[in-house]
């Protein structure tokens, strides 16, 4: 069971910010509640915010209170002793070196071993003078264990990440520097590349010569969730696929390493087979939407939501089509599907499998699906013959809930875990992000283009109509689960 032996500080930029409340607190909170930290650390929020400790606590425990529900009184009131703010701008050294002071008065007894971790929780517009200033003001020192943790989204195109990249490089060395993609952190995304290691039967069926294609799904029924000011310089192509599409397709293609060759770049060695198939434009790969108004559901459109421009063309739903060279894979055309105000909360992968010959009445392919979120599952889907003296068909599906069992953590708290432990495995590389930016970024450039056409669906269903002509024109439609 991975615990975090040695005493640690983190200090959290961004500490008053959406996914500090959201994810990073109530995580940092299950670590405490399953006993993984030591005795002695200590955790620094950092924002521009005037607040004082107290009132710092307060915010830390309403975030916790509010996403777990339930909590453990006693283990809450002990976790917050250990937490401590400081405010300060992003840009200035001596609010930097102040912040360096009151970590050093918070470590103190903590022993040399001990690990000092940042956590850059913060807009893209500031991320570049926070790395800067953290080795200056001596935050960041020699001598010291050192992690600094910076979350998705690296850039917002290749141009761009490239400047985030080198701010990193030239401060860290690659083993200080975590990258996190919080869908590597969850158990049941892990679970795709373990299903196959552990499973050579499975793996003996993902091959071209019976595979006829496969769709990953991320469908979130939630809407902007208080973000407006991000998302709509983002859209659901950079903020879902870059980063999270991206992951599902390449654990599901990956080789597998032998246990002394490097996960990370078989990882990547897959991500960079990933390609956009030939097509006479980019338009035929690609489809594009916004969620309009929905008044029986009571649901304003996105260009009604706060913070978004009037006329915005941001799209909240994307369809695209890859495929892989890696060579069981080759020619399986990969149909991705993300949006925002759907009409479910689900995240799967569906791999359908070739008809052999056709069989008799109310037969249909066999299909695998791996239900990642919403209700999660892995659904062997087969058939079998009803009664009768003609061949007639109902399916047969042998599922499993795919529940974690044993030592099972939420995403963010296991892999903070892993980075206090100085684990990198489940953290991305910059090659990984650069691929990943190589091959998003000209369909961006295609979707952004006002001649695209941008469809709207109605918030609360299941996407535009133009999604199912579009995967009709191949001789599908979309799987249902
Ligand atoms: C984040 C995106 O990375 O992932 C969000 O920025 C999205 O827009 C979220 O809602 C989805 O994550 P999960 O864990 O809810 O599937």
């Amino acid at each position: 069971m991975l615990s975090a032996p040695p005493p640690f500080s983190l200090i959290l930029f961004g500490a008053s910010g959406h996914l500090a409340k959201l994810k990073i607190y109530p995580a940092l909170y299950v670590l405490a509640l399953k006993k993984r930290f030591p005795e002695k650390y200590a955790i620094l929020g950092y924002a521009r915010s005037e607040m004082d400790d107290e009132e710092f606590r307060k915010l830390v425990e309403t975030s916790v209170r509010v996403s777990m529900g339930e909590v453990n009184e006693r283990v809450l009131s002990e976790f917050l002793t250990h937490v401590h703010y400081q405010v300060g701008q992003y840009d200035q050294e001596k609010d930097f070196k102040d912040l360096a002071k009151k970590t050093e008065t918070l470590e103190k007894g903590f022993g040399k071993d001990s690990v000092r971790m940042v956590y850059l929780s913060v807009p893209p517009t500031v991320f570049t003078n926070v790395l800067n200033l953290l080795t200056p003001s001596g935050i960041h020192k020699e001598g010291q264990p050192f992690r600094c943790i910076v979350e998705k989204p690296l850039g917002h195109d290749l141009k761009s990440f490239e400047a985030i990249r080198e701010s990193l490089q030239c401060c860290f060395t690659e083993e200080e520097i975590y990258l996190l993609d919080h869908y590597l952190g969850k158990e049941a995304v892990r679970n795709i590349y373990y299903l196959r290691l552990a499973n050579p039967v499975l793996e003996r069926l993902f091959k071209n010569t019976l595979i006829r294609h496969v769709e990953v799904v991320a469908a979130e029924s939630d809407g902007l969730e208080g973000r407006a000011g991000y998302f709509e310089e983002t859209g659901t192509l950079r903020d879902m696929f870059q980063s999270h599409l991206l992951d599902i397709c390449t654990l599901m293609t990956m080789r597998t390493p032998a246990p002394d060759e490097s996960f990370r770049l078989y990882r990547r060695n897959a991500l960079e087979q990933l390609y956009l198939p030939p097509a006479a434009s980019i338009g035929e790969l690609t489809t594009q939407g916004q969620y309009g108004p929905n008044p029986e559901r009571n649901f304003p459109g996105y260009i009604q939501e706060d913070g978004i421009a009037e006329h915005s063309r941001t799209n909240t739903f994307v369809t695209l089509k890859l495929a892989t060279r890696t060579s069981r894979w080759e020619g399986i055309p990969f149909y991705l599907l993300s949006g925002k105000r759907l009409d479910r909360k689900e995240t799967r992968i569906s791999i359908e499998f070739q008809v052999a010959h056709p069989v008799g009445l109310g037969s249909y392919p066999n299909r695998l699906d791996i239900i990642l979120q919403g209700e999660a599952g892995l659904r062997l889907h087969l058939q079998t013959k009803l009664g009768g003296s003609e061949p007639q068909f109902r399916p047969l599906i042998m599922s499993d809930p795919l529940v974690c069992m044993g030592d099972c953590l939420p995403e963010h708290s296991l892999l903070l875990l892993e980075a206090i432990a100085g684990k990198q495995q489940w953290f991305l590389t910059f090659e990984e992000v650069r691929i990943a930016w190589r091959l998003i970024d000209p369909v961006q450039k295609y979707l952004e283009d006002p001649k695209t056409p941008l469809a709207i669906y109605p918030a609360g269903t299941a996407g535009p109509k133009e999604a199912n002509d579009w995967i009709a024109r191949d001789g599908l439609e979309w799987l249902k689960s």
